[in-house]
């Protein structure tokens, strides 16, 4: 690991561009887009192609922003900590040891949910807005390789859904309702996990109420957990062919890739923090456009 005590640091316009870009997109697809959506899916690619451009730069940009200034060590990261300890700092050319683990460890992070997405989605679909996401309204929901026939199918049984959701409306389950129109505005978010796992069990309970009862609370209560009780069968191929229960094994890990990202993005801020306070704000200075003019 270089490091030129005298030299201020810079990064490269395409380091800068690819580092401002993936941010966009995490918080694109975490905060704004529907989960699964055509605009996730194009948030996704855009995302999967900065990172490709950044780690292709890791091989032949300039020598700073290349994988071999800030190799993966352990034993150098630990001695980074001994200097911390001590009071010492050291200007790093490139990313100081334990920032670099940190680097190397966002960019596994971000291969596994692009990889996952990628396998789920296809190609990006032609018309973002035509493909809703899982809990989003208007379009039609795509699955891979879904044939015209089923995508009709899935567009009844939404119609159907939504006249449940009108006799639900009309007084026998207010409290639902409500459920259903939340879950229609949810976005991609932190909460994903707790959030589906309810709709899930909703969903299961519904299927055994309408095969017992089926009456109009079970009706109305499968209104309600339609999209859940899709996400259901998805998840665990039921009833659906092999592709089907890949995709939920692959929706599985995209979800905990992308629990996993929050965390480092968490720890990657608090050390940011971290080393601006301890060593001045050079290091944000660097990441930012115009932050180093050169001469
Ligand atoms: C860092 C950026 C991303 C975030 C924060 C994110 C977040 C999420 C979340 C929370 C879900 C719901 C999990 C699930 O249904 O199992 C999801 C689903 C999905 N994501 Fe992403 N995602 C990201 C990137 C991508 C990328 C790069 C692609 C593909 C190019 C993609 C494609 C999909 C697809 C197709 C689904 C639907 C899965 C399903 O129907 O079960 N995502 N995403
Ligand atoms: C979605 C959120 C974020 C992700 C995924 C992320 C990811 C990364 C990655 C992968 C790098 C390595 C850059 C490279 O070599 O190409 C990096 C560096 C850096 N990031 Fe972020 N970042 C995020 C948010 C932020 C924010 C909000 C700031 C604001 C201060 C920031 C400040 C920095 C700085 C200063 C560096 C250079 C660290 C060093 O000097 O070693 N990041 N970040």
């Amino acid at each position: 690991m270089d490091s030129t005590p005298s030299a201020p640091r810079r990064w490269d316009p395409i380091v800068k561009l690819t580092h401002w870009g993936v941010v966009a997109a995490v918080i694109g697809n975490a905060i704004f887009t529907e989960e699964g959506s055509g605009w996730h899916i194009w948030v996704g690619y855009g995302l999967a192609a900065l990172l490709a451009l950044r780690l292709l730069w890791g091989l032949i940009g300039p020598d700073e922003a290349r994988f071999s200034a800030f190799p993966p060590s352990p034993a150098r990261a630990l001695n980074h900590i001994g200097e911390i300890g001590r009071g010492e700092v050291t200007q790093h050319r490139s990313h100081n040891p334990l920032g670099a683990l940190m680097v190397y460890a966002i960019w596994a992070t971000l291969l596994v949910v692009c990889g996952t997405g990628i396998a789920m989605s296809g190609p990006p679909p032609a018309d973002p807005s035509a493909v809703r996401g899982e809990h989003g309204e208007g379009g039609e929901k795509r699955e891979k390789g879904e044939s015209d026939e089923r995508g009709a199918a899935r567009e009844s049984e939404a119609d159907e859904a939504r006249e449940q959701a009108r006799r639900a409306e009309a007084g026998e389950n207010e409290e639902a309702e409500e459920r259903e129109e939340a879950g229609a505005r949810r976005p991609a978010g932190l909460a994903a996990t707790t959030d589906r796992a309810e709709a899930r069990e909703q969903a299961g309970q519904a299927a055994v109420n309408a095969r017992a009862v089926p009456s109009g609370a079970a009706d109305a209560m499968l209104a309600t957990t339609e999209r859940g009780e899709r996400a259901e069968a998805r998840e665990s191929g039921e009833g659906e062919d092999g592709e089907e229960e890949e995709e939920g094994g692959l929706g599985e890990v995209h979800e905990i890739a992308v629990n996993l990202l929050y965390v480092l993005i968490a720890l990657h801020l608090a050390g940011v923090v971290f080393e601006t306070r301890r060593s001045g704000p050079q290091i944000v200075r660097a990441m930012v456009p115009g932050g180093t003019p050169r001469g």
